[in-house]
């Protein structure tokens, strides 16, 4: 656990990129490139990652209809969870929209908080400050998220760090939604989830993986619950992305085939056969945060 007095202030940051090169602010986003080619983009709208490249070739989906305005959560790239994965029925977070908040708010962005040839960091925070008068009121605790994004030459972290600012406990969840891109779903197979509980979505069942090499040829929406090791997302076999976690228990695979027709926001229409979600989180059990607590977790992906 990471401990910080005191949510940072945002750092000035060149606009223009001339003094940082591999670091460039526009207007709604952050660009991040290495000497070596390797590069990551990231929306001040929910800290959303909606591009990430190596080797020339982008390593995220992003639907070619998704917003990136801000007018609704991205559909593609790495949406935030938080402070609910799902939608409530009941408890502090019943008021909150699906997924909760954090992809929907504009974050502060912190600054780069690291510089070499090999890797480049940025940070970003968001607090009650940054929320709505509505999303204030439906989760009115005091908060405050600081968010890594640490692009290196063959991976790429995600960092979020929670902490308590106020004088009562309160209960989250916070996850990944990592959208993959791939050349083809019906090549996919997921390894590292044999033995893992998982509940079902689709069908509404519980039970116990038993695929070493778990192919997805139909709609799929599980919620893994303490997978013990890194999971490999494999393309005939082969080992194309390698999801590492610290403090982040569990994996939610998710691809809506079809039905992704039926999402207003979803393209092309077949773009299912080209992405995977295997979003890395901590929303099988609330986590409980006490005041003045930190909270962190991490996910590192290799390519
Ligand atoms: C996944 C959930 O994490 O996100 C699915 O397990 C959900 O149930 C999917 O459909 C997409 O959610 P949303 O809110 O981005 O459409």
């Amino acid at each position: 656990m990471v401990e910080r007095s005191k949510k940072p202030v945002p750092i000035p940051v060149s606009s223009t990129g001339a003094e940082n090169p591999g670091f460039v602010l526009e207007s709604d986003r952050v660009k991040l490139s290495l000497p070596t080619g390797e590069s990551a983009e990231i929306l001040l709208h929910g800290a959303t990652v909606i591009s990430w490249v190596v080797d020339g070739q982008e390593k995220l989906f992003l639907s070619e209809k998704a917003a990136l305005d801000g007018s609704k959560p991205v559909r593609g790239g790495i949406p935030l969870v938080f402070p609910v994965f799902g939608k409530s029925t009941e408890g502090p977070t019943a008021a909150l929209p699906q997924h909760g908040f954090a992809r929907l708010c504009k974050w502060e962005l912190l600054g780069r908080t690291s510089e070499a040839d090999t890797a480049i960091q940025v940070d970003f925070g968001l607090g009650p400050e940054n929320l709505t008068v509505d999303q204030r009121n439906q989760w009115p605790y005091e908060f405050g998220l600081i968010y890594s994004v640490n692009l290196s030459i063959s991976s790429l972290e995600t960092k979020m760090l929670v902490r308590n600012e106020g004088s009562e406990t309160f209960d989250f969840n916070v996850l990944f939604h990592t959208y993959f891109r791939i050349p083809d779903i019906n090549n996919l197979t997921i390894e590292g989830l044999k033995g893992t509980s998982y509940k079902c979505k689709v069908i509404k069942s519980e039970a116990v993986e038993e695929e070493v090499e778990l192919p997805i040829r139909s709609e799929v929406d599980r919620v893994y619950a303490g997978v013990p090791n890194a999971v490999q997302v494999k393309n005939g076999g082969e080992t194309i992305f390698k999801v590492g976690r610290t403090n982040l228990e569990d994996i939610v695979v998710w691809n809506p085939w079809e039905g992704a027709s039926k999402m207003a926001d979803f393209g092309p229409e077949d773009g299912y056969k080209n992405m995977i979600c295997i979003e890395a989180g901590a929303v099988s059990k609330w986590h409980s945060l006490e005041p003045q607590s930190v909270w962190e977790g991490s996910a590192v992906t290799n390519i």
